[in-house]
């Protein structure tokens, strides 16, 4: 047995699986955020160790001898937090998440530094950890000469499992601190943000060994014998893993709140200037990009409350089969964009209103719009030497048929829909603690789930949907600045 832990954002995840992959059960715990000033995000790390012994407490409850025979663990975090200890590995401060932005003034003085971009492949963005330490440093100077290590929200549970700093790539090139390319520390960006070498904790792989669970915690749980932790990765790494998205040419497209495009690279493949995220992959020798938008699923559930119809209704007005892009464009910016404009202050749009732009009109321009949105990823993507041939989608849009068939076109790639099930970091996570247990080979072991459908691009549409992209490319610098 095997148990992937996911520290995500509003809970903690704890799933386990058998030798053969099989899920066995999965448990959860809550988690709050504390927003103590405008911008500002934190939570307690004391408090992620409590909602993971409720997860596990609910594991224990519902599946003791499964538990009782786990033999690896693998980690996965949301990524970006600060988690500040002292020379006891006592926490110093509330961890300042992924999503806090009170740094965004130290982050854009650290991105203005070439090295950071030359060395991370990364714009340093406000929720990254590098500029956190910066503030910490300029407004809080007596925590800041206190701090013996910074650990990663995941890493922080690696302390607890196993009372090891040990941290992995994928998670790691997400501080603006990890030389991408070589994956090691970069002793020159933390000296440029008052940091050394010796306050960051030990790297390895995500599928390699990083750790002993603690035998007092083995003994709670009911375990006796020797129980791997594993490196893990970084939420989104690690919902790759679950994904089987780990080898070359490999993508998926997650419709969630926010929007990814995330690809794997057997090479490292940044492209910092159209804000793609280039980080290492949780694989050995493996990279990945993401392009990030920040308003998918998001913006039909915001068009929803406008129009006083769920989005279901709305979609189920729309009907399944794909039009031709209308003469109205709806840019997804509701709360600015990250890939590939890197634009807090933009604001959405819909352009081309007439009186015959009905509700259902502008349903259908706000699913191409965050097609299109996808697309200028998959093109950012593109300029930095990836060639994709299919993206599989997950994620609450994905439920949508006309969504699909519009994402397909849009990017004039077939889009498959895996076969049901959980394939999420947990799961990732637990295929990690299997390779570092077992040895099992990592690429082997993450394999791809069945497809249980293939939606292809409307080829009659595509020069149609080609000709309305170019359109909406052209809106976003003409209403930049006109929005703010
Ligand atoms: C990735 C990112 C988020 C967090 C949330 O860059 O900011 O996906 O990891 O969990």
């Amino acid at each position: 047995m095997y148990l992937g832990l996911d520290l995500g954002t509003s809970g903690v995840k704890a799933m386990l699986i058998d030798d053969s992959q099989r899920i066995i059960g999965s448990a959860s715990g809550a988690l709050d955020v504390s927003r103590p000033h405008p911008g500002w995000s934190e939570q307690d790390p004391a408090e992620w160790v409590r909602a993971t012994e409720q997860a596990i407490a609910g594991l224990k409850a519902a599946h003791p001898a499964a538990l009782a025979a786990v033999r690896g663990i693998g980690l996965s975090g949301q990524m970006h937090g600060a988690t500040l200890l002292d020379a006891d590995d006592k926490v110093l401060r509330p961890c300042i998440l992924w999503n806090d932005t009170r740094s965004f003034r130290e982050a854009a003085a650290l991105d203005a530094d070439p090295q950071f971009r030359a060395v991370t492949g990364n714009i340093v963005f406000p929720g990254f950890t590098a500029p956190k330490l910066v503030w910490v440093r300029d407004n809080e100077p007596e925590i800041f000469a206190r701090v013996r290590r910074v650990l990663l929200p995941k890493d922080y549970l690696r302390l607890w499992l196993t009372g090891e700093h040990i941290s992995e790539m994928s998670d790691s090139a997400g501080t603006a601190w990890l030389d991408t390319a070589n994956r090691r520390w970069s002793e020159s960006l933390l000296s440029a943000t008052g940091m050394e070498e010796r306050q960051m904790p030990a790297l390895v792989e995500g599928t390699d060994a990083a750790g002993t669970l603690r035998s007092e915690l083995a003994a709670g749980w009911g375990i006796s014998g020797d129980v791997v932790v594993a490196g893990g990765a970084g939420d989104n790494a690690a919902s790759a893993c679950g994904m089987g998205t780990v080898g070359e040419g490999h993508a998926f497209v997650s419709l969630g709140t926010s929007g990814v495009l995330f690809a794997a690279n057997a090479s490292y493949l940044p492209n910092p200037a159209s804000a793609v995220h280039a980080f290492c992959h949780a694989l050995p020798n493996t990279w990945h990009q993401m392009g990030v938008i920040l308003s998918a699923t998001d913006a039909l559930n915001w068009y929803s409350g406008i129009a006083g119809r769920s989005a279901a209704d709305l979609s189920t007005e729309l009907g399944e089969t794909l039009k031709a892009p209308g003469g109205v464009t709806f840019l997804p910016y509701l709360s600015g964009e990250r890939t590939p404009h890197n634009d807090a202050a933009i604001r959405g749009a819909f352009a081309g209103l007439g009186h015959e732009s009905s509700r259902v009109v502008l349903t259908q321009a706000v699913m191409e719009g965050v097609s299109f949105a996808i697309r200028d990823s998959l093109e950012a993507l593109r300029a930095a030497g990836t060639t994709l041939s299919r993206v599989t989608a997950i994620g609450g849009g994905s439920r949508s048929r006309y969504w699909l068939k519009s994402i397909a076109t849009a990017l004039d790639l077939p889009v498959d829909l895996p076969a049901d099930g959980d394939f999420g970091a947990a799961f990732g996570a637990a295929r990690l603690g299997l390779i570092a247990a077992t040895g099992a080979d990592p690429v082997a072991t993450c394999y791809a789930p069945k497809t249980a459908e293939t939606i292809a691009p409307e080829a009659g549409l595509v020069p149609a949907y080609e000709e309305a992209y170019q359109r909406y490319r052209r809106l976003y610098p003409a209403i930049k600045g006109a929005t703010t």
